[in-house]
């Protein structure tokens, strides 16, 4: 067998690991066995290509090789360990803007090389080169530049409200244009002016398409620059002539679309509109003034409620997480459960920071899957509940979403948890949630604020329930 014969098998086992990396992925039950296949097909992909590239490197070219290794890969360990849950997004938003970038940089190389003459390809191959390049530079400058905006947005350091600039969607729907007029004319005759402004131009259109979305609708940004991270792989893969780049890219792309669109469904949004950067979404008046009295409450008339419940929703969201109040919310559930209360877990959708965030933390602190469920099998049963327990959650509980058009989550589902007999909110203030937007449920008749660290909150009502127990 040759050595590229063997490259070749070895990309072939690397992208059948990925295929049932994903596969696994799906499942709650088979989902640590999808890591391991994936990190089995990453270490093949990584070492095989590592070795190709040995054999035809300077030796310059091979300690730029070691050193990008080490460090990119002690950084990669040191990110990994150190991150919260709660900051995965931020983190992933950012390594998405790095395969951004490595496209570009791509690109660019491959056009560098045909202008420095290295380079055999001619007539209509060279015509196909030029058009690989171009189409490569422009989804990785806008997954570049919109993944850096979404990391800002997701990290807090710009605010997630929605720019609103006049024209937007002409904005958009011109830079797409002017990206066709600029691939013709590059790949007729081109220079390397011609690749700096459709650089420049992806860069632009990336910034204004993120900074075009609103907050609430983030987590679908998050897995649409997923899918064009994925696209500007296999855009590098065909430059590059990389087979398992050009699979692993388009396996990305599409599940990164996929998910993208059972998000967007999820929160009754538009796929289109949302990928467009907020096309076609009628413009928010930021909602309607929320004022009124809110009533607040101890642990102690928290456990009084609960002693006295036959049924009880636990609605976890983003604070649950900060707080890490899983452990302690299992425990009272354990604790209710025995006394024959019915207890069950309302998760929303888009709950916490990440797909499926709350369903991990439930899991990993033993949280019975069965009495766990999707807003839509819980949301029927609320007026029927006594009590529910808002923990940390803000905007997935917001009855503004449904009650009014000019708000910014107006449409997104929520769990109605204001049906229910008595609402007891955990947070430890009265500011609002991710998309920042004001939330009536808080001054509803039925709610009562119980403000604190979530988890010391908790930690109270069992305590409180224990000498209830005892009297
Ligand atoms: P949020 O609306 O983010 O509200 C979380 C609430 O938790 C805050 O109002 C905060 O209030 C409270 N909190 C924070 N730390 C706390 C602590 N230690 N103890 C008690 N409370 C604490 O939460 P949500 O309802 O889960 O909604 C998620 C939001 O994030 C949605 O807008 C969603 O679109 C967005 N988002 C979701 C994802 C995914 S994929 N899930 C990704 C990106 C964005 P205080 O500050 O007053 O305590």
């Amino acid at each position: 067998m040759s050595v590229s014969t063997w490259t070749a098998a070895a990309y072939l086992i690397a992208a059948l690991l990925f295929v049932t990396s994903l596969a696994g992925l799906s499942k709650y039950e088979t989902s640590r066995s999808g890591v391991v296949f994936g990190l089995a097909g990453m270490t093949i992909a990584l070492v095989v290509t590592v070795l190709t590239a040995l054999e035809t490197a300077s030796g310059l070219g091979i300690a730029l090789l070691l050193i990008a290794l080490v460090v990119g890969g002690g950084i990669g360990l040191w990110r990994a360990r150190v991150v919260e849950m709660t900051g995965m997004p931020e983190l992933i938003a950012l390594m998405h803007s790095f395969v951004g970038l490595a496209a570009v940089l791509v690109g660019w190389n491959g056009f560098l090389e045909v202008e420095s003459g290295h380079t055999e390809l001619a007539g209509s191959l060279l015509g196909i080169h030029h058009a690989e390049v171009v189409i490569g530079v422009f989804i990785g400058a806008v997954t570049f530049t919109g993944s850096i905006v979404a990391y800002l947005k997701l990290s807090a350091k710009i605010p997630s409200t929605p720019l609103q600039l006049p024209g937007k969607n002409l904005l958009n729907l011109g830079a797409l244009a002017g990206f066709v007029v600029l691939t013709v004319i590059f790949v007729t005759g081109p220079t390397v002016w011609l690749l700096a402004a459709v650089t420049v131009l992806a860069m632009g259109l990336g910034i204004h398409l993120v900074a075009s979305i609103g907050g609430g609708d983030m987590p679908v940004v998050v897995s649409m620059l997923n899918s064009y991270s994925g696209w500007a792989a296999a855009a590098s893969g065909f430059l590059l002539a990389n087979d398992l780049l050009i699979i692993t890219g388009a396996l990305v792309g599409s599940s990164g679309a996929y998910l993208s669109y059972v998000m967007c469904k999820a929160m009754n949004r538009s796929f289109l509109s949302v990928i467009a950067g907020g096309f076609g979404a009628p413009t928010s008046s930021g909602g309607a003034e929320v004022t009124g009295e809110h009533r607040e409450i101890n642990a102690d008339g928290v456990a009084e409620l609960l002693a006295a419940a036959t049924s009880v929703v636990i609605t976890p969201g983003y604070g649950m997480a900060v707080a890490q109040a899983q452990y302690p919310v299992a425990e009272l559930t354990r604790r209710l459960r025995e006394q024959g209360v019915q207890v069950r877990f309302g998760v929303h959708p888009v709950a916490g920071r990440l797909p499926g965030h709350m369903n991990v933390l439930l899991a990993e602190a033993q949280v019975p899957y069965d009495i766990v469920l999707e807003m839509d099998e819980v949301n029927d049963d609320l007026a029927e509940t006594d009590v529910v327990l808002v923990i940390g959650a803000n905007d997935t509980v917001n009855p503004a979403a449904s009650e009014d058009p000019g708000s910014p989550i107006a449409g997104m589902p929520v769990l109605r948890v204001w049906e229910s007999a008595d609402v007891v909110v955990f947070k430890r203030s009265m500011a609002t949630g991710y998309a920042g937007v004001q939330n009536p449920l808080f001054f509803r008749d039925n709610t009562q604020m119980l403000f604190g660290d979530a988890k010391e909150r908790v930690q109270d009502i069992l305590a409180a329930l224990k000498s209830h127990a005892k009297v």
